[in-house]
């Protein structure tokens, strides 16, 4: 049963509050010092979150695994190419046999736009979308939305500039959602081929530009993105080569950047062609605390869909697990 303050199911950053959100915020704050100080909590003991994901991921899937073990819930992994979708049973077919099992979560990752909501309205079961095709993403840009505020007192007033492939991004889509509910001010930046105008139709709060430099002066918050060629079923960019000449973030932009501006990308990066090594690298960068943040945020997440409807206390946490340096 989800907490009743949410809404069922996790589908979007516009199905959420700027009220929600700030609620989730506030509980990964709370959960951030469990997670890295390798400590558990008995909060979702009983609790089994089954994740399912039909397309690749590293960071998505790990941080949600791991968070849902940090609170105690019994986790399982199933990925389309090990299951029997590859015999030819549909989405709701394969949603309604794990649904079948009584899991309290169900979170999953689909390449089609809105294939979440779909399972939503069908299942009594919790969806929590961890990416459906170039739509949304929310955890991640509820990820983000954390380790800005990290750096910086609020999100209002603040400039966001973020810079690729907009067109097929969901992170793009999930952070101009969550932004504009929150006062900052959104400049989408990349080639006119990944920047279609109708995107700034998003929100009140985007502007759109095809110059990096532009983009870049002035922003608080410098987000680069992949140029997501799996989403890709024409070629938009010539070369890596002429790509990173004109949208790759190097340390000559950031000279001409506001010296406290940060940079981000949700991962996984390609040095070379939309970031310089340098940069990723830099002090300047957020790259892993972003990873980090994801663990806390998507804890808060699971607490507050589907744990109880209690406070976390922090202090009620078990013994620390022993990190792999310490178990050698
Ligand atoms: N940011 C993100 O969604 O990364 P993964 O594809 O590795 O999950």
């Amino acid at each position: 049963m989800s907490n009743a303050a949410m809404p069922k199911s996790l589908l979007g950053i516009e199905e959420l509050s700027a009220s929600q959100i700030q609620a989730i915020l506030e509980r990964a704050r709370i959960f951030k010092p469990v997670q890295t100080q390798g400590r558990k909590m008995d909060r979702l003991k009983g609790k089994t979150v089954i994740h399912l994901f039909y397309e690749n991921s590293t960071r998505t899937r790990l941080s949600f695994e791991l968070a849902a073990r940090r609170l105690g819930a019994d986790t399982t992994s199933i990925t389309a190419q090990s299951s029997s979708v590859q015999k030819g049973e549909s989405l709701l077919d394969t949603l309604n046999t794990l649904a079948a099992m009584r899991p309290d979560a169900i979170v999953m990752r689909h390449s089609a736009s809105g294939a979440p909501h779909f399972l939503a309205r069908h299942l009594a079961t919790t969806i929590v979308n961890a990416g459906d095709g170039t739509h949304e993403h929310p955890t991640q840009a509820l990820l983000d939305a954390f380790t800005i505020l990290e750096h910086k007192p609020v999100l209002n007033g603040l400039t966001v500039a973020i810079i690729g492939d907009i067109a097929h991004s969901r992170v793009a889509r999930s952070n101009v959602l969550l932004m504009g509910k929150f006062g900052a001010r959104v400049i989408l930046c990349g080639p006119p081929p990944l920047l279609p105008p109708e995107l700034k139709e998003l929100s009140p709060c985007v502007s759109l530009c095809h110059s990096l430099d532009e983009a870049i002066s002035g922003a608080d918050v410098i987000m680069m993105l992949r140029v997501q060629l799996e989403r890709q079923n024409e070629v938009y960019v010539p070369s890596t080569h002429e790509y990173f000449q004109y949208y790759g973030l190097t340390l000559d932009h950031m000279k001409k950047a506001k010296p406290d501006a940060i940079v981000m990308h949700p991962g996984p990066i390609n040095r070379g062609r939309e970031i310089a090594a340098e940069v990723a690298d830099s002090p300047r960068s957020v790259i892993l605390n972003q990873v980090e943040n994801g663990i806390a945020v998507r804890m808060a997440v699971l607490d507050l869909w589907i744990g109880p409807p209690t406070q976390p206390d922090p202090e009620k946490t078990m013994q620390p697990q022993m990190n792999a340096d310490e178990r050698r």
